[in-house]
């Protein structure tokens, strides 16, 4: 009897002898190569570096790529003539088939907590047979991109995508890297994939008609990855945010540039470009901004709530007295002269217990949960000097929002560097 069942679990090579317990370690080195083109009206015909992308060496079999077009509504508004533009564009290069006039999705947050709009694009990729040597092209806000660039990842498990930024924001960070997604369950990015996108294609041109909001937001990106990783370009930040607030499209253009340039060194450099750690080293001021986004039901932009959570982690960090009270006040003041907030209603609502979901410290765990493991935040020693807490007292963090309150009612009055703001910490 006992023999029998030991035959039966042997021959469902199940068997417990050393002879049959093997493994092999299967090792799958994959290198992934992208450009990121930093250009200027991309659609006039006579541009050829997105015909130079489409027929690259990489498209295969000899067919003319076929493409589908996916745009951020937003753009199309401030851009009236960009949907004619486009299909003019690809009538004029016999090379190229665009599958379908450009399918126009909402832009901003809403695209990405409407699970309609994935299907979307699912739909149109499938019924315009878009395969893996076909392309789509997303063009727009990082919310837009983030959708767009999630559907293509997950139809015939992954299509090659195109990313066309529009946003100050979406140029400097999140169309130059590897994440997608969308919300899910009241969470932000909950659902979402890492895939390198086949092209990155940064149209200055289409920064021209973003709000201020959008124009300015996108440059704490910029002042986050400053503080974290180079102090000469926070310098620099310094020295021209009065221009970059005055719309200089010069500055700007370095602003992006620099910052994408630093993403990409990090995504390339940090040796964990799929976030496998229990750290975000880039994800400084993002515990607080992304729980102050959906506290604001979507209202504050992602750069808008990154600047907030920025000025509350340097804050926390100098009431700690990590980092020095002078690099605390020159970063306040650089957010200042980017007419960026300090502190919105939605940091002190409910701060009081991080238990409370309505709590922005309840973001200190739901930013925890998102990797899993051990709870890591990025903080300054000072500007160019980042170290990684493992936990955030909270009465301090009431310190910090209460201050920053005070900062914020000040912002218009006092410059920091006057004598009323002194000594304030
Ligand atoms: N994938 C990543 O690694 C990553 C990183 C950072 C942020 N993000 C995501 O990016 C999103 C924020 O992106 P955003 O700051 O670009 O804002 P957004 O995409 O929400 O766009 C803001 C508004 O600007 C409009 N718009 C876009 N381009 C325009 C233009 N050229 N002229 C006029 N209006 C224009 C849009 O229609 C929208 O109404 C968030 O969802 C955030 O989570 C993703
Ligand atoms: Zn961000």
């Amino acid at each position: 009897m006992i023999d029998t069942q030991t035959a039966n679990v042997e021959s469902a090579g199940l068997g417990r002898s050393s002879r049959r317990d093997r493994t092999i370690t299967q090792v799958v080195p994959v290198t992934f190569t992208y450009p990121v083109h930093f250009t200027e009206h991309l659609f006039d015909p006579q541009q050829t570096l997105l015909r130079d992308i489409l027929t690259g060496p990489e498209a295969s079999g000899g067919q003319p790529p076929r493409v589908l077009c996916v745009v951020d509504d937003g753009v199309l508004a401030a851009f009236p003539g960009l949907e004619g533009q486009i299909q003019a564009y690809f009538a004029a290069q016999p090379g190229l088939t665009l599958v379908a006039p450009p399918l126009a999705v909402p832009g901003g947050e809403r695209c990405k907590s409407d699970p309609g709009q994935v299907e979307r694009v699912h739909e149109a990729i499938n019924a315009h047979g878009i395969d893996r040597h076909a392309y789509v092209i997303a063009v727009g806000g990082g919310a837009v991109l983030d959708m767009v660039g999630y559907a293509a990842a997950t139809a015939h498990r992954g299509v090659r995508l195109v990313r066309v930024p529009t946003t100050v924001l979406s140029q400097n960070d999140s169309a130059v890297g590897v994440k997608n997604s969308v919300n899910a369950f009241g969470k932000k990015n909950w659902l979402g994939t890492f895939a390198p996108p086949h092209a990155v294609l940064n149209d200055r041109a289409f920064l021209t008609t973003l709000e201020d909001r959008d124009w300015l937001g996108g440059l704490s990106e910029a002042l986050k990855v400053a503080l974290l990783k180079d102090a000469a370009f926070f310098e620099w930040l310094e020295a021209n945010a009065a221009a970059l607030a005055a719309r200089d499209r010069e500055a700007m253009d370095h602003a992006v540039y620099r910052c994408a340039e630093l993403h990409l060194q990090h995504i390339a450099g940090s040796g964990d470009p799929f976030e496998r750690g229990s750290s975000r080293p880039l994800d400084f001021g993002h515990w607080a901004a992304h729980k102050l986004e959906s506290l604001s039901n979507y209202e504050l932009r992602h750069g808008e709530a990154v600047a907030v959570g920025i000025a509350l982690d340097c804050t926390y960090a100098a009431l700690s007295d990590l980092l020095p009270e002078a690099d605390w006040r020159r970063i306040l003041a650089v957010l200042r002269t980017l007419k960026l907030a300090v502190s919105v209603p939605e940091l002190w609502s409910g701060t009081q217990d991080a238990t409370n979901p309505t709590s922005v410290l309840s973001g200190l765990n739901e930013f925890r949960e998102h990797l899993g493991g051990r709870l890591t935040i990025p903080l300054l020693t000072g500007i160019g000097q980042p170290v990684e807490v493992h936990e955030m007292d909270h009465d301090i963090l009431r310190r910090a929002i209460a201050l920053l309150e005070d900062v914020q009612a000040q912002a218009s009055s006092l410059p920091l560097s006057s004598p009323h703001t002194q000594g304030v910490l």
